[in-house]
């Protein structure tokens, strides 16, 4: 199993949340993703992910993706869970890949619950509307919502049989997702971390390999 975060997305040259050029250092998340934010103004809200959307369509996977993605066809069972929303590990080949915070690609109705891939950049229309008329929404998970339950429960399943794991480029700070390395460890799992620092999760993992993803995967 192979469980990620932004860090893993670093090397193409997509922001992190907690990092140096974070997102989170630059914006409140109480503003851009909550419902609340959303209700308050949807125009606001969509500008920043059609502004993420724009960068990530000039962004490619990087050597982390891709090597993540060889495993795929080198070994029986590998399973990504990530906690990115950035399609870089499905662009690099992988396909059994877990999202646990959404698709930024996908929207979603907030009238009649239709989703739907949406890969246009930019958006023609903010907030995009549904052929039902209602306006849509990112197909994301945002702060105070609960996780995809069908996700949630493969990457539990994953994770309780997994016999490795590689945590890698994620603070470990977002739950229910930063339980899953403790969860498996929990299941006697070998838990490989990698990241340019120690995070919550260090102390508990069997090897820490400190550096940056794509040199590091690429190096293994
Ligand atoms: P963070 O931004 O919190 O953490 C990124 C991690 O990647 C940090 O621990 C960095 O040290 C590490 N890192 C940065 N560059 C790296 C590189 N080249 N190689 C290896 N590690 C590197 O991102 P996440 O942990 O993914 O949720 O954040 C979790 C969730 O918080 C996100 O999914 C998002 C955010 O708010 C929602 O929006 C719900």
């Amino acid at each position: 199993m192979v469980f990620t975060g932004a860090g893993v997305s670093a090397e193409s040259g997509v922001p992190t949340f907690r990092g140096e050029d974070g997102y989170w250092k630059k914006y409140r998340p109480e503003d851009l993703a909550t419902q609340e934010a959303f209700a308050r103004n949807p125009k606001l809200v969509w500008e920043w992910y059609d502004f993420r959307r724009s960068l990530l369509s000039t962004k490619k996977p990087n050597p982390a993706h891709l090597r993540i993605a060889e495993w795929e066809r080198c070994f029986q069972s590998v399973h990504v869970v990530t906690q990115n929303v950035d399609g870089l590990h499905q662009r690099a080949g992988s396909q059994k890949v877990h999202c646990l915070h959404g698709d930024i690609w996908v929207t979603q109705c907030t009238a009649c619950g239709q989703s739907e891939r949406n890969l246009q950049t930019p958006l023609r229309e903010i907030p995009p509307r549904c052929r039902c008329g209602g306006i849509q929404r990112p197909g994301v998970v945002w702060f105070g919502e609960p996780l995809p339950q069908d996700v949630w429960r493969q990457a539990e399943q994953v994770c309780a049989g997994a016999e490795l794991m590689f945590v890698i480029g994620t603070s470990a700070v977002v739950y229910p997702a930063a339980g899953l390395p403790s969860l498996a460890k929990a299941r006697g799992c070998f838990v490989v971390e990698i990241n340019l620092e120690p995070t919550e999760f260090t102390a508990r993992t069997d090897l820490f390999l400190r550096g940056r993803a794509g040199e590091l995967l690429g190096a293994l």
